[in-house]
């Protein structure tokens, strides 16, 4: 992803340093802890600059929300959203997630969101982040009646991504090869990839399984 400077990232990263989670895996099984008077615990996996969850974070203050972000550039982007809005529901994660099942305990999570997910080549395919093994891993660390969504503008990865909910023996709940005209449209968030390819004419395609 690339990068406009940001002349005050340094101020930022100090002022906003607080919102960073210390140690995710000494949060295992307890990260509620972190959001006193908070229901229900959601994450998205690879957040960019944080639209998307910060808005979720705004629309929904009694949920607690886990920016997921590997790329120490965007932080700054991040920490600033959280700060200039004082969303104390929302903390970063600032590492690769490689092993959900390291940072979260089974049953532990309401929901997970996967947004303009990397694509990787087929060959590296298990990197992708809805390659069937990972799904396996959201499926445990969910509870029942928790969901994953997903959306992207790449059609390769997304016919890929249905084809190992299949291998998962998951069912998907809605699928939408068009969101932004679908009745979806009017609850969605727009994250800062989907505004770039909706404005080219892109498709935004987007699915949302339901755990049991
Ligand atoms: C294509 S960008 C999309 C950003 C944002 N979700 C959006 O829609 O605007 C994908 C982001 O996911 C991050 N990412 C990819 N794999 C990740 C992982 N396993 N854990 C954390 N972040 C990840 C990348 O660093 C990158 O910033």
């Amino acid at each position: 992803m690339r990068q406009r400077h940001i002349r005050n990232r340094e101020d930022i990263l100090r002022d906003c340093g607080g919102y960073i989670v210390e140690d995710p895996k000494s949060m295992k099984g307890h990260w509620l802890d972190l959001f006193p008077g908070c229901e229900g615990l959601y994450l998205e996996i690879g957040s960019g600059k944080g639209q998307f969850i910060s808005g979720m974070a705004e629309r929904y203050p009694r949920r607690a929300f886990l920016a997921c972000e590997g790329q120490f550039n965007v932080y700054p982007r991040i920490l600033q959203k959280i700060g200039a809005k004082g969303l104390e529901n929302l903390r970063l994660i600032s590492e690769y997630i490689t092993d959900p099942c390291d940072l979260f305990e089974d049953g532990e999570l309401d929901g997970i969101y996967l947004n303009f997910s990397d694509p990787w080549k087929k060959r590296t395919a298990n990197r992708r982040l809805t390659y069937r093994g990972k799904l396996e891993g959201y499926k445990r660390i969910c509870k029942s009646g928790a969901f994953l969504q997903f959306k992207t503008d790449n059609e390769e990865l997304f016919d890929y991504s249905l084809e190992e909910l299949a291998a998962a023996d998951l069912v998907p709940a809605a699928v939408e090869r068009d969101l932004h005209s679908s009745p979806l449209a009017d609850n969605n968030i727009v994250t800062e990839y989907e505004e770039k390819f909706a404005s080219q004419g892109i498709k935004i395609k987007y699915f949302l399984v339901n755990f049991t």
